[in-house]
């Protein structure tokens, strides 16, 4: 018999700039499409990220995880990594990708997807500013 399961959540915040650019459109299909966020000197946001686990309760902890664990896991792997960085030139998940907040998701995703175990579900939610979130997987 499985034990229940339950989803458990971990917010972070992080500072980065980016800029959405296109590299193979022309300027003024760049400025059409990504407008403010296409400005070429670049712009910051706070990010907002929450981490969702989900899995069956360990009957012997009470814990889906270890918040705590899932805490430092995600300060070491994804904020020591993309806080106060420049998305598009200091990092190298973004070089060739374009940092919207779509990418940015998957990309967090699948940094921690590898430290989970497979029995867990992992879910992403970035906000990028109060209103504009995304989740990964949809
Ligand atoms: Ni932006």
């Amino acid at each position: 018999m499985n034990n229940p399961r339950v989803a458990v959540f971990r917010k972070a915040h992080f500072n980065a700039a980016h800029r959405l650019n296109n590299p193979t459109w022309s300027d003024e299909q760049n400025a059409h499409v990504f407008g403010k966020c296409n400005y070429p000197n670049y712009h910051g946001h706070n990010y907002e990220l929450i981490v969702q686990v989900t899995g069956e309760v360990n009957p012997d902890t009470g814990y889906v995880v270890d918040l705590k664990w899932l805490n430092d896991l995600t300060e070491r792997y994804v904020l020591e990594k993309f806080d106060h960085k420049n998305l598009n030139l200091d990092t190298e998940e973004f070089k060739n990708l374009n940092p919207s907040a779509e990418n940015i998701a998957i990309v967090i995703y699948n940094i921690l997807r590898g430290h989970l175990e497979s029995t867990l579900d992992l879910k992403i939610r970035l906000y990028e500013t109060e209103r504009n979130f995304v989740e990964y997987p949809a």
